[in-house]
């Protein structure tokens, strides 16, 4: 290779590779796979050190990735915050044994880690108190993310047990179950959210998020690696740990201590299939040197500790015969083909279904009738069939057939140009695509009703919820009548479906279930029409004017208000009470009266709490879920959390009752609203 091509291929995976790990650790949606990245890293690595004279400080191989986002303030880290040098290969963990023990020259030992698939977090006790959580940032600098690491519960906001320092930094990961992630992604499905790609970006996307209470519903775990040089007295790596977790802190007890090459071997063959049975992802296998001194000897390069190296397992494939074909059909009508499978353990989940996405996948795939596959999970919460193995097929197999009519009403399925799938074009009618309809009408995004999938199948098997307005005309008396329904039951329903009356616009035309309008585009739309008939007399110009509306958007929009049905069922839906604007003051009523005001709320208010947050934002204010020496003051409503006001009391902070609140506005939103006797606040 010449200087000229070298030069022109480094900068070219400089580019990718910034653009990749923007990709992955600031928009959490990576588009290239760990390995290929890994890969790519290493080609620059290797063209660097051949042609030294195209360094650069700032190539990615000498920076960490950014995690950091606007919103969140930075504090610097006390000591950087690196990353590891990581290999695919056996043969360069044993290369890296013999480098370390090359200049090391005496006895070590080595300790031996779980490699966590998670975010990175760096944690500050003070005084026994949890006191400043950073994510990793930059590396130097970091985000704050104390108000939403208070809500993980595996963090201790006080330690336990003797011999803590004043203050010290401790380091670890966030991480998100596959449970959670598999729950997360189900609700986000639901809600027509993008699914998460992996736990990892949903572990670094929850931690980012501005709501700590949502991060406390996420199920994120903690678990802490790494106490950087010089801020605890201990001989060794392991022994620093051991101590951590005598403090109460979350430290695996999956790590061993290891004396030579063939031990780490051992330690990775047995984590490498075991791993399958954790309930959390990893990725790898991390090799440090335990001892503090010789780690201080070894130091470190630009980006990472010359004393560990991380060993990174390929992605987890399962091979898996195919039983049978189902074609399921989805609120929006597409029909999916999904493989049963005989069940097989993939990260940490049994897998008894994968997608197979369309008639085009199956072709490219060359898929057969009792195939063995290979699946891996991807984004979608079923996971992906990959690959076939022609190998293992009978020579008696048969390619599947799509079926041509809607495997639910028999109604024949059409394809339009440019769509990858079929459609049960029955939208009216078609069983599946009503009880989905009304599963995403009554969802928590959406309206909140009180109102699970059975009961959804049970209200549209006895026909007495048909569409989602069914749900306001139905009577109490009627429901206690019902099989599995009790007095109670049926009145929580009830209050739940008065409730959402007070819902407002924006989750309203959320919760219609136009094709491609999630929570976020309805929100957008909501508020540049300001009403209903507003969005239904539109062009689809004016649509397109929306910010993030493009085509396909605008047209789904356009064309769910040129059906008969949809108006009626809206007319229907306004008659029962729903909000068909935007209310006055969320639009207008903006100040700067609460600006740089940091509010914790607690408690039951006249109206839903998330709305209250609303106004302190729209008034300038900080919304913050726990109270701190930084609170300005503590909202407090019906039932406030005795902890949060004891905690104000004793920091001196100021405690007002929502009159109070609302004296500080401009002007008083409580009453401009209508107040219901029957709202139940507390059900938001
Ligand atoms: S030690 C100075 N130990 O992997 C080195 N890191 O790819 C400190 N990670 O940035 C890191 N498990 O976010 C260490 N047992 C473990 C780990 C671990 C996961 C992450 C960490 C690091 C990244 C490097």
């Amino acid at each position: 290779m010449t200087p000229t091509q070298a030069y022109e291929r480094i900068e070219q995976l400089r580019t990718v590779l910034r653009e990749n790990s923007y990709k992955y650790y600031v928009l959490n949606a990576p588009t290239m796979s760990d390995y290929d990245f890994d890969m790519l890293m290493h080609e620059l690595e290797d063209l660097e050190k051949a042609f030294p004279q195209f360094a650069s400080a700032d190539s990615p191989t000498r920076r960490v990735g950014s995690d950091s986002e606007q919103g969140f303030e930075k504090f610097p880290h006390r000591y950087p915050m690196l990353s590891l040098g990581n290999t695919y290969s056996i043969g360069e963990v044993e290369e890296f044994a013999e480098r370390v023990a090359k200049g090391i020259g005496s006895e070590f030992s080595y300790c031996c880690e779980l490699k966590f698939d998670g975010t990175a977090i760096c944690l500050t006790y003070r005084n026994g108190k949890l006191f400043r959580a950073l994510t990793r940032g930059d590396g130097v600098m970091g985000d704050d993310v104390t108000a939403n690491a208070m809500h993980i519960k595996s963090i201790p906001h006080s330690l336990k047990g003797e011999g803590w320092p004043e203050e010290f930094e401790i380091r670890g990961e966030v991480l998100m179950p596959y449970e959670s992630f598999d729950r997360l992604n189900r609700e986000r499905e639901l809600n027509e959210d993008p699914p998460f790609a992996n736990p990892r970006n949903a572990a670094s996307g929850s931690l980012k998020l501005q709501d700590s209470e949502e991060v406390g519903r996420r199920g994120l775990i903690c678990t802490l690696y790494h106490i950087p040089t010089g801020q605890v007295d201990y001989p060794t790596h392991s022994a620093a740990l051991e101590a951590a977790r005598s403090w109460g802190l979350p430290v695996s007890d999956k790590m061993r201590i290891c004396k030579g090459i063939a031990e780490i071997e051992d330690f990775i063959g047995y984590w490498d299939s075991e791993r399958k049975h954790l309930p959390y992802p990893t990725d790898g296998i991390v090799i440090k040197v335990n001892e503090m001194a010789w780690q201080q000897a070894l130091g470190y390069t630009a980006k990472s500790p010359r004393w560990a190296v991380a060993y990174k397992f390929k992605a987890e494939q399962a091979l898996t015969p195919i039983l049978s074909i189902d074609y399921q059909v989805g609120r929006t009508g597409a029909v999916t083909p999904v493989a049963n499978l005989e069940p097989v353990l993939l990260s940490g989940t049994i897998v008894k279904r994968a997608s197979l996405v369309n008639e085009d996948q199956i072709r490219a795939l060359d898929i057969h009738e009792g195939d063995w596959v290979y699946v891996e999970k991807g984004g979608e919460i079923i996971p992906k069939i990959t690959a076939a193995e022609p190998s293992k097929r009978l020579p008696s197999a048969r390619r599947p057939v799509f079926p041509a009519v809607c495997p639910d009403c028999g109604t024949p399925l059409v394809r339009s140009e440019g769509e990858a799938k079929w459609f049960c074009p029955n939208t009216l009618a078609c069983p599946t695509q009503i009880k989905g309809r009304m599963e995403h009408f009554v969802s928590r995004k959406a309206m909140n009703i009180l109102c699970g999938e059975a009961t959804v199948e049970q209200l549209y098997n006895l026909g007495l919820a048909r569409k989602p307005s069914d749900l306001y005309f139905l009577r109490e008396s009627v429901l206690t009548t019902l099989e599995g329904w009790k007095e109670r039951s049926a009145k929580r329903f009830m209050d739940s479906v008065r409730a959402s009356r007070q819902v407002p616009f924006e989750r309203v035309l959320f919760a219609l279930g136009i094709r491609f309008v999630g929570e976020t585009t309805a929100k957008d739309v909501a508020r540049h029409f300001g009403g209903i008939d507003a969005i239904a007399a539109a062009s689809r110009e004016e649509l397109l004017a929306v910010p993030e509306v493009g085509d396909v958007i605008a047209g789904s929009i356009y064309d769910f208000f040129r059906s008969e049905a949809n108006l009626a069922e809206i007319a229907r839906l306004r008659e029962a009470g729903l909000h068909f604007s935007v209310e006055s003051r969320e639009e207008s009523e903006t100040s700067d009266a609460l600006a740089g005001k940091s509010i914790v709320i607690s408690g039951n208010f006249s109206i839903p709490r998330e709305k209250m947050k609303e106004i302190i934002e729209a008034n300038g204010g900080k919304n913050s879920s726990s109270v701190s020496g930084n609170t300005d003051f503590l909202l407090a409503g019906e039932k406030p959390g005795p902890e949060k006001i004891r905690k104000a009391g004793e920091l001196g902070i100021t405690i007002l009752d929502e009159a109070a609140f609302f004296a500080m506005l401009p002007s008083s939103p409580a009453a401009t609203l209508p107040l219901d006797e029957d709202i139940e606040p507390t059900l938001f």
